[in-house]
C-alpha cells in the first residue's frame, strides 16, 4: 500500500476543504484529527495482520484439541514474544489485559490485596491518569494510606517533574508500592523513571509505571527503567482498542499479584478470560511498526510540533506553553499543550469545530471538570479551562498543522473580540 493510500484509508473522509493559505493549495478532509493522545487510528498494516484472525483463523487459543486452537495459540505466542522483546522482557512476564486501565488496576489493586500484611501505604503523583488515581481512591476507601506527591510548578524549566528528594522522603517502612507514569498524557512530560525506581529498589518497595503514552513513541526497556510492573496499551500506537498488557517482573522474588478476574485461569491465573487473538496480533504488529519507525517518526513529529507552536505564537498574542520547554526538558514529540488567555474555555473548545483537539479536561457528561494535571502544575482554573491539548500523530501532515494554526487563531480572535464587546 502506498503512503497516500495508507493516509486516505486511515482518515475519516467527511468534508473536503480547499486550503489555499500560501504556499499550500491542497485538499484537506475536515475535521482534522489532532487528538492522538486520546486514541490513534488503526494503521492499515495492523488491520491487514489482524483480519485473518476474525474469519479463517478464529480459534480459541485455549482449545488444545484441534488445529484451530493451535493456530490461534501460535499467533498469541509469537505476538507475546514480539511484545516482550520490544520492551526487553521475557514472554512469561507479559499478561494480556483489555487495556491500560485494567493493567493499572491489576497492578495497584493486585499488589495491595496480595501484600496487605507487608504494608499499608502507596505513593503516587497528583498528575497521574485517572486510571491510576481512581483505583488508589478505591484502595484508600478500604483503609490503605495513599500519598500523592506534587510536581514542579508551571514557569519552572522542569515544570511537571517529580523531585527525587520527595520520593525518598515519602517512602516509609510500611510502603508497599510507588506508581509513577513515564509520559504524561496531557503535557507529555517524561519523568526520570530510572532514578525513581532505583530509589524504590534500595528501599525494597515495588515500583509500577504507567507507560501507556510512552511505549512505541520513545525507547522503553523494563531493565533500563528498573520497573517491577508496567502498563501499556495498543490503541495509542495505531493498534486496536480493547487490548493492553501488564509487564510483571519474574525472578527471585518476582512480583506477586492477586487477580481481579477469576475464571478459566488464562495468563497464569492473573487474568482469566478468552484471549483476544486478533487484538493481540494487532498489538504486536503495531508495536513492531512503532519500533521500526520510531527515529524517523519522532523527528517528524518534533518538527511538526515546532511548526505548530511557532505558528500559534506568531498568530495568537499571549499564547502560553503548558508544561516544560522541550529544548530544556524531555517531552513526548507529538505533544503540545497551550493556554489562550482572555477566552472563555468552554466556548473555545465548542468553536474548534474543524480541528479535533482536547481541552485536557476530564469530562463526564454531567460534570465537566478542569484538567487536574494543569491544576496540579499551578495553573488558575480560568487558564486551565482555556487550554488546548494538540496530539500529533503518524498521519498528521504539515498542511493540517497550517490549517490548525489558522483555525485556532481565528477562533481565539473571534472569542476575544466577543468577550471585549461584552465587557464594554
Ligand atoms: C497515561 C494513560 N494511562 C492509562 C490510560 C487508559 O488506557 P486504556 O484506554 O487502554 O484503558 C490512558 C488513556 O487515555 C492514558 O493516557
Amino acid at each position: 500500500m502506498s503512503d497516500s493510500e495508507m493516509h486516505a484509508c486511515s482518515r475519516r473522509m467527511t468534508r473536503a476543504f480547499r486550503f489555499t493559505h500560501a504556499p499550500y493549495k491542497v485538499m484537506l478532509s475536515l475535521p482534522i484529527y489532532l487528538d492522538n493522545h486520546a486514541t490513534t487510528p488503526v494503521d492499515p498494516r495492523v488491520l491487514e495482520a489482524m483480519l485473518p484472525y476474525f474469519t479463517q483463523k478464529f480459534g480459541n487459543a485455549g482449545s488444545t484439541s484441534h488445529s484451530f486452537g493451535h493456530e490461534a495459540k501460535a499467533a498469541v505466542d509469537q505476538s507475546r514474544e514480539l511484545i516482550a522483546a520490544s520492551i526487553g522482557c521475557s514472554s512469561r512476564e507479559i499478561v494480556f489485559t483489555s487495556g491500560a486501565t485494567e493493567s493499572n488496576n491489576l497492578a495497584l489493586r493486585g499488589v495491595a490485596e496480595r501484600s496487605r500484611r507487608r504494608g499499608n501505604h502507596i505513593i503516587s503523583v497528583t498528575t497521574e491518569h485517572k486510571a491510576v488515581l481512581d483505583p488508589l481512591r478505591r484502595l484508600a476507601r478500604k483503609g490503605l494510606d495513599v500519598t500523592l506527591l506534587p510536581v514542579e510548578q508551571a514557569g519552572s524549566a522542569s515544570a511537571g517533574l517529580l523531585k527525587m528528594e520527595q520520593v525518598e522522603q515519602a517512602i516509609r517502612s510500611d510502603t508497599l508500592l510507588v506508581s509513577v507514569m513515564l509520559a504524561n498524557n496531557e503535557v507529555g512530560i517524561l519523568q526520570d523513571i530510572s532514578a525513581i525506581s532505583a530509589c524504590c529498589k534500595a528501599k525494597g518497595v515495588i515500583f509500577h509505571c504507567d507507560a501507556t503514552q510512552a511505549v512505541g513513541k520513545v525507547p522503553v526497556d523494563v531493565h533500563t527503567l528498573g520497573v517491577d510492573l508496567m502498563s501499556f496499551t495498543a490503541h495509542k500506537i495505531y493498534g486496536p482498542k480493547g487490548v493492553g498488557a501488564l509487564y510483571v517482573r519474574r525472578g527471585s522474588p518476582g512480583v506477586r499479584l492477586e487477580p481481579l478476574i477469576d475464571g478459566g485461569g488464562q495468563e497464569g491465573g492473573l487474568r482469566s478470560g478468552t484471549l483476544n487473538v486478533p487484538g493481540i496480533v494487532g498489538f504486536a504488529k503495531a508495536l513492531e511498526l512503532c519500533l521500526a519507525e520510531m527515529p524517523a517518526e519522532g523527528s517528524r513529529l518534533s518538527e511538526l510540533r515546532q511548526r505548530l507552536w511557532d505558528g500559534l505564537k506568531k498568530e495568537v498574542p499571549d499564547v502560553a506553553l503548558n508544561g516544560p520547554d522541550w529544548s530544556k526538558s524531555p517531552r513526548l514529540p507529538g505533544n503540545l499543550n497551550c493556554a489562550f488567555p482572555f477566552v472563555d474555555g468552554e466556548a473555545l473548545l465548542m468553536n474548534m469545530k474543524d480541528v479535533a483537539v482536547s481541552s485536557g479536561s476530564a469530562c463526564t457528561s454531567a460534570n465537566p471538570e478542569p484538567s487536574h494535571v494543569l491544576r496540579a502544575l499551578g495553573l488558575s482554573e480560568d487558564l486551565t479551562r482555556a487550554s488546548l491539548r494538540f496530539g500529533l500523530g503518524r498521519f498528521t501532515t504539515a498542511e493540517e498543522i497550517d490549517f490548525a494554526i489558522t483555525a485556532t487563531a481565528a477562533t481565539v480572535h473571534r472569542l476575544r473580540k466577543l468577550s471585549s464587546m461584552a465587557s464594554e
